[in-house]
């Protein structure tokens, strides 16, 4: 089924919001991610693009000219516009600041993954955005991807069995304009959280290798995962990639799974079979911001709330410390509250 454009859809799938009040929304961040949530709210039914805002001004001019809106310089000025939601599209250091200045004004809030870039401020967004009852959701877009959704209903009706163990290929070639965070954490935060929601697990250790070639900061990494109930993964993801590809393995009791995350497919092998499973495509961005705007208007607590995205940026920066120490890290914690990583070394833990 094609979706209707622009529609948005409640709990039960029925599509709602067109008779409604119009949802103010604004995007703070308009570089190359953020002109894709600039463009996906100016088609969508149901809501007012109220404005753009870049601190680089012939970017929010230029975004605002060709979505039709306003352009803003400061955040706040666009935040004091009365708004229902704003995305949070700017760099992963200023994703703090910039929610904070939202949350205050009692405004919703989609901040681009990872998070934060780091776990205490990760939690504080949370604590923070609890506090004032207002919605967050953090854009791990890959659980939009529908043959990620599609692989997850799979499981979840059990044909498969259990996930024994999971491997990805995320690389491509280097994005000069990420200069705040590594790879670890820009791209290896969106396999450990698909690993974890896949696995339905926690991780509990982490080792990892990577290398600097080009970037200041790590630009190559090879991840081990052990997860809580026994699955293992493993993440390779490289910027010095000639090529984009992004690419899941899985190994379940009942079969061999591959998935391409760039063209939508799902392979399933099993008993010497290869099967092709049927997957509806769509915008994984379009999508995840329709389920945001939902949970604005229907109250909803976001799935992916403290819990994964702490997990998936906490993992992602633990990783990075194990590359640095030599050393793996096991990660202690019931919930992402109270996530607490120690290194280990000859079986003894160091914290
Ligand atoms: N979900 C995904 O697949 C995905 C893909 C790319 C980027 N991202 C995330 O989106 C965020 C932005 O990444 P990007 O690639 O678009 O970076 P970018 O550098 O292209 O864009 C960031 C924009 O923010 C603006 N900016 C900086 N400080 C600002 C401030 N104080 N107020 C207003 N604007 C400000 C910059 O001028 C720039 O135009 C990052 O957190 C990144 O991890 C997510």
């Amino acid at each position: 089924m094609t979706e209707p454009m622009g529609r948005l859809r409640n709990k039960e799938g029925k599509w709602v919001g067109s008779k409604e009040k119009m949802m103010k929304v604004g995007v703070i961040g308009v570089g190359v991610m953020g002109r894709n949530h600039a463009r996906i709210l100016s088609e969508l039914k149901g809501v007012d693009l109220v404005g753009v805002c870049d601190i680089d001004t012939k970017t929010a001019d230029e975004v605002a000219s060709m979505y039709g809106t306003i352009p803003y310089y400061y955040p706040e000025e666009l935040l004091d516009r009365n708004l229902d939601a704003v995305h949070v599209v700017v760099p992963t250091f200023l994703h703090h600041e910039i929610a904070k200045l939202a949350v205050d004004r009692g405004i919703h809030v989609l901040i681009e993954k990872p998070i934060a870039d780091t776990v205490v401020r990760a939690q504080d967004i949370f604590r923070f955005a609890a506090k004032a009852g207002v919605t967050l959701m953090v854009g791990h877009i890959e659980r939009f991807n529908p043959a990620v959704r599609k692989l997850k209903s799979m499981i979840r009706e059990g044909n498969l069995g259990r996930l024994i163990s999971v491997s990805t290929l995320r690389v491509a070639p280097y994005p000069k304009r990420i200069v705040d965070t590594g790879i670890i954490v820009d791209l290896g935060c969106h396999d450990i959280d698909i690993m974890s929601y896949l696995a339905n697990s926690l991780v509990r250790e982490v080792f990892c290798n990577a290398s600097s070639t080009i970037h200041h900061l790590e630009d190559t990494a090879s991840i081990s995962l052990n997860f809580e109930n026994g699955a293992t993964g493993h993440i390779e993801t490289s910027w010095l990639s000639k090529i984009k590809a992004r690419k899941l393995f899985a190994t379940f009791e009942q079969g061999f799974v591959l998935l391409d995350f760039m063209d939508q497919s799902l392979i399933l092998y099993d008993d010497n079979s290869a099967r092709e499973i049927d997957v509806v495509k769509a915008e994984p961005l379009r999508e995840e911001i329709i389920e945001f705007l939902r949970c604005v208007r229907e109250g909803d607590e976001p799935h992916i709330g403290g819990e994964a995205s702490i997990h998936a940026v906490g993992v992602a920066l633990a990783a990075v410390t194990s590359s640095e120490m030599h050393l793996p890290l096991r990660i202690h914690g019931k919930g992402a509250m109270d996530f607490t990583p120690e290194l280990v070394q000859n079986g003894k833990s160091y914290n």
